[in-house]
């Protein structure tokens, strides 16, 4: 089946034609006064963010060595041949980005740590070259009142510990991951309050390991998309990948509980990829795999952490191919949950493909899907209802515009402001519903290397000069927008019900 299910906005966010419209959720919005800020809960955080690959550049610069994304894209696999070796150049632009923050009015930075930045050969010796630069972009937010937000891991895994023992498909990643969040928490957790330990480890399996797409480039026949695996099987790797991914973060929070927060007091979580499953029609089938693919989608991760195993359907189906878990491993460890929300896909049944003698993540699952609309709301709302309504941040959310030219300055992205207010004023409803979302994180705050589509589409609240060599930066009017409202202006909901979003 389709490998775009999982092309990861935050992640590759290689929108596919047929999903740069995205269909305003159903109802006219309501005629009340306008809302501001004050609004939403007292402490409601709002920011804008971006990845470490993605933004820093200085890719080979003060003993950084490469991630499996360096190696990815200098193979040539991302698109255009780009890669993020100069990106939008924070390493070097750091002290203006935090400046313009400020102007702006963000509460927060959402940003990733590189692991091979901080500790180049994934394990081992710190590279004191990689510990002054996050101390000092942490102090320089500090110093301008923005709360750092920080993402462990961001997808991108040191490149040595693919080549020692293949990366995620080994029990030793755990180790390795806890040791390099022990670093992290050591090094910056007297400053850092808001810690996740690993962002999108719902998307990362699939895209790595299943359909190929992403590094480290596994798949097998005849699950492959676009590319050409040498190796992989997609049938069992990435639900070893995900266990993996699920014990390290598990690891990492007990530690952090037992060893930091008595006295760094901070919220530790794990970021998820939170797609919304729609029923393509009103047929019961539909509407059995919408909910069966929920559970492969969010309950692969959040049930585990809510109810201590794997989701019993993924169980039955997927039988023995689906690590064992002992509750007590996992059970518990999150304060919250962050959800990266771009879109929704309706849900065609396929259980036929339950008989296939060969299935993947999709045949398990039992379903097509195809690409439409999103429903934040009702994403919410299902997080609500079956995990014990989950502390929720919201950690990206944006929308992709396409640029004629890479190069292309635009300053006119109005429609980008729209859907901000669309979803904030989503956010504010299954809030007013009982939803506990404590903060919202546009993506991105400025443009950068977009993962896999690199830079061809952009959603930088700011825009970079990427043929400038000093990568100048400007202002959208989505970011004006974005910062009038965080100043105390209103958030206007006088969009015409039905409106459609085009990217292009
Ligand atoms: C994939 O491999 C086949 C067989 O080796 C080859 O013919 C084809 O061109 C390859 N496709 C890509 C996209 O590399
Ligand atoms: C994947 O692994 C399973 C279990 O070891 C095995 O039965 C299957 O043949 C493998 N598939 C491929 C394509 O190697
Ligand atoms: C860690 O400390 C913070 C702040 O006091 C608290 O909110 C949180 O619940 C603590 N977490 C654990 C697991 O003790
Ligand atoms: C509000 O929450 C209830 C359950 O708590 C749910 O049934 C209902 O659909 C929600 N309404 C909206 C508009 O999300």
């Amino acid at each position: 089946m389709s490998s775009h299910a999982i092309t990861a906005p935050s992640s590759d966010k290689m929108m596919p034609l047929f999903f740069v419209l995205l269909l305003r959720l159903a109802g006219s919005p309501r005629d009340a006064a306008a809302l501001t800020r004050d609004d939403y809960p007292k402490g409601f955080t709002f920011g804008a963010g971006t990845s470490a690959y993605q933004v820093e550049g200085a890719a080979a610069e003060d003993g950084r060595k490469p991630s499996i994304w360096d190696t990815f894209t200098h193979n040539g696999y991302a698109r255009e041949n780009s890669n993020g070796d100069i990106a939008a150049d924070q390493y070097h632009h750091y002290k203006d980005d935090v400046k313009l923050m400020q102007e702006l009015g963000l509460d927060a930075y959402r940003f990733s740590i590189a692991w091979a930045r901080l500790i180049p050969d994934g394990r081992g010796k710190i590279n004191p070259k990689g510990l002054e630069y996050y101390n000092n972009l942490i102090n320089e937010l500090l110093l301008h009142g923005i709360e750092p937000h920080v993402t462990i891991y961001h997808l991108d895994l040191p490149q040595s510990l693919q080549d020692e023992y293949d990366g995620l498909l080994s029990p030793r990643f755990v180790d390795d991951f806890t040791a390099y969040a022990d670093a992290c928490f050591q090094s910056f957790g007297d400053r850092v309050k808001h810690w996740v330990t690993l962002n999108e480890p719902n998307m990362e399996p699939l895209s790595g390991y299943s359909n190929g797409m992403m590094p480290p480039k596994r798949c097998s026949d005849p699950f492959c998309s676009y590319v050409n695996c040498t190796k992989g099987n997609s049938s069992t790797e990435p639900y070893i990948a995900a266990h993996h991914l699920l014990l390290a973060h598990a690891s990492a929070v007990s530690l952090y509980r037992n060893k930091y927060n008595a006295t760094q007091r901070g919220q530790i979580g794990i970021t998820l990829m939170g797609i919304w499953y729609e029923p393509a029609t009103s047929s019961s089938q539909d509407a059995a795999a919408a909910r069966r693919m929920l559970e492969f989608h969010i309950g692969w991760f959040v049930h585990p952490l809510v109810y201590g195993d794997y989701p019993a359907v993924m169980r039955s189906r997927v039988g023995a191919r689906l690590p064992d878990l002992t509750a007590s491993q996992v059970r518990g460890s999150f304060d919250f949950i962050g959800i990266t929300h771009y879109f929704a896909t309706p849900v065609r049944d396929d259980e036929a493909a339950l008989n296939l003698e060969q299935r993947d993540y999709y045949a398990d699952a039992g379903l097509k899907e195809v690409f439409s609309p999103r429903a934040l709301g009702k994403l919410l709302d299902h997080l609500k209802l079956k995990y014990g309504n989950p502390t929720i941040m919201i950690h990206e959310n944006g929308l992709a515009e396409r640029p004629k030219i890479t190069s292309e300055i635009v300053y006119d992205d109005d429609i980008r402001s729209e859907y901000l207010q669309d979803y904030m004023d989503q956010i504010y409803l299954s809030i007013g519903n009982g939803s506990d979302v404590r903060g919202y994180f546009v993506w991105s705050f400025l443009d950068m290397f977009e993962l896999v589509s690199g830079y061809s589409s952009r959603y930088g609240l700011c825009g970079v000069d990427m043929n400038a060599e000093e990568r100048t930066r400007y202002v959208r009017n989505s970011g004006h927008w974005y910062s009038g409202f965080l100043k105390g202006g209103e958030l206007r909901l006088a969009l015409p019900s039905g409106k459609a979003y085009r990217t292009a």
